[in-house]
């Protein structure tokens, strides 16, 4: 329940107007008749009624006190009823409608006392209100902070799930393009089989020297063909289940594969240098590793001038690995061409490469647990290097 403060010097009126606040509105009231009452007739009071010359003093000093604690708090001025000059110095301090005249009637006070309660209800109930809408303004906005966050969480997951798509249907084309190819050179095998049948025409034609020379044709290219689709096959054949493996020193291994190079057309014609510096062991399957470094070789000689050095180099690595290097000083290579190595059926080759070879390598390597890496600058020359783990201890 309100209280309302009083200040009226003449305790008479004062009571009085207590009686009417009592009567009509059952409110309490506190009452000061001197300005020494007036702190305590204040505190904690919902509205104030004061004489207009409370105290002897200025009317703007009444009101000042009475709002101090609240700015809001209603304050109704009671002024004497002839008094023209203090009811307008009144009504615009605290409005005509918070001005009651002297003698108080009940009629005229207590509507305006319950008016001015009421609109300070109201004022508190929007502060109220304000503040709530403050509140949760400022919590919107914090969930606005954090769905734009999840949105962009969300749109790089969604880029990063394109990439992951682009890739797999790469993938996923390559491995279509293998199968589609895989039979293409099973038909290609059989039909080439069948040229072989130019060697027998060969004896039949012995006396003719333009026909021996067509056969002859037939049957290089014949070869090269045959030797295109082994590849091929190796290429998309897949990892084989169990390499069968052996301890080996490297060395050995690159003399097997020197030893059939001798026959290659393109590497007899360049200078192939080898250079052994440790016999490192490793478990290797001969053949397949002998494989890879005719195919290096192979690159090595297609990439250099008739007569050039190739470097072919057996060493003991750090960590115990198995390392062996292909060193020309060629053409080299442009960075990008050096980032697609592997890739199947890449080449700059023309008709004259299928793209496999370093596929094919880098696939035998992985088997045996390596590594192939290549290292090339444009018009300086290539390194390629094969690293394996090495065998400790075995028979050595
Ligand atoms: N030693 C090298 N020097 C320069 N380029 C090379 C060398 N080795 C490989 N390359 C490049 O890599 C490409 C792919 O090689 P490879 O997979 O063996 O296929 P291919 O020899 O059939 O072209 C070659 O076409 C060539 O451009
Ligand atoms: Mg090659």
């Amino acid at each position: 329940m309100p209280r309302i403060a009083i200040l009226e010097d003449d305790p008479l009126v004062g009571r009085r107007t207590a009686e009417l606040v009592a009567d009509g509105l059952a409110h309490e009231t506190t009452l000061a008749t001197s300005p020494a009452q007036q702190a305590a007739a204040l505190d904690g009071a919902a509205a104030v009624i004061v004489g207009a010359s409370f105290g002897g003093r200025p009317l703007a000093a009444t009101l000042a006190a009475a709002r101090e604690p609240d700015p809001r708090r209603p304050v109704l001025v009671v002024c004497a009823s002839g008094d023209a000059d203090a009811i307008g110095a009144a009504a615009a301090a605290v409005g005509p409608l918070a001005v009651v005249t002297r003698p108080v009637q009940a009629s005229e006070l207590l509507p305006r006392l319950a008016a001015a309660l009421e609109r300070a209800e109201q004022a508190r109930t929007i502060d109220e209100l304000t503040r709530q809408v403050e509140v949760r303004d400022r919590a919107l906005a914090s969930t606005r902070g954090q769905a734009e966050r999840a949105t962009a969480a969300l749109a790089s997951t969604s880029t990063e799930l394109a990439t992951a798509t682009e890739r797999l249907v790469v993938a996923e084309q390559l491995a279509a393009v293998g199968r589609v190819v895989t039979g293409i050179a099973h038909e290609l095998g059989q039909q080439l089989a069948l040229v072989g049948y130019a060697e027998a025409l060969k004896t039949r034609v012995a006396e003719d020297p333009e026909l021996v020379e067509l056969a002859d044709v037939i049957v290089g290219a014949q070869r090269r063909l045959l030797a295109m689709v082994d590849a091929i096959r190796d290429f998309t054949a897949g990892p084989e289940p169990a390499l069968a493996k052996e301890p080996v020193d490297l060395v050995t291994i690159v003399d097997d594969a020197l030893a059939l190079l001798r026959h290659d057309p393109d590497v007899r014609r360049r200078q192939v240098q080898r250079i052994v510096t440790g016999h490192p062991l490793c478990l290797a399957h001969r053949g397949k590793l002998a494989q890879v470094v005719i195919n290096l070789v192979h690159n090595a000689a297609l990439a250099t001038a008739t007569g050039a050095a190739i470097e072919v180099a057996v060493r003991e690595a750090d960590g115990g690995l198995a390392e062996l290097t292909v060193t020309d000083h060629g053409v080299g290579m442009a960075p990008a061409v050096v980032a697609r190595l592997g890739e199947p059926f890449f080449t700059t080759r023309g008709d004259r490469g299928s793209g496999l070879g370093v596929g094919i390598c880098r696939r035998i390597v992985e088997e045996h647990g390596g590594a192939l890496a290549f290292s090339s600058t444009l018009g300086v020359g290539t390194t390629a290097r094969v690293t394996l783990p090495g065998l400790v201890g075995v028979g050595a």
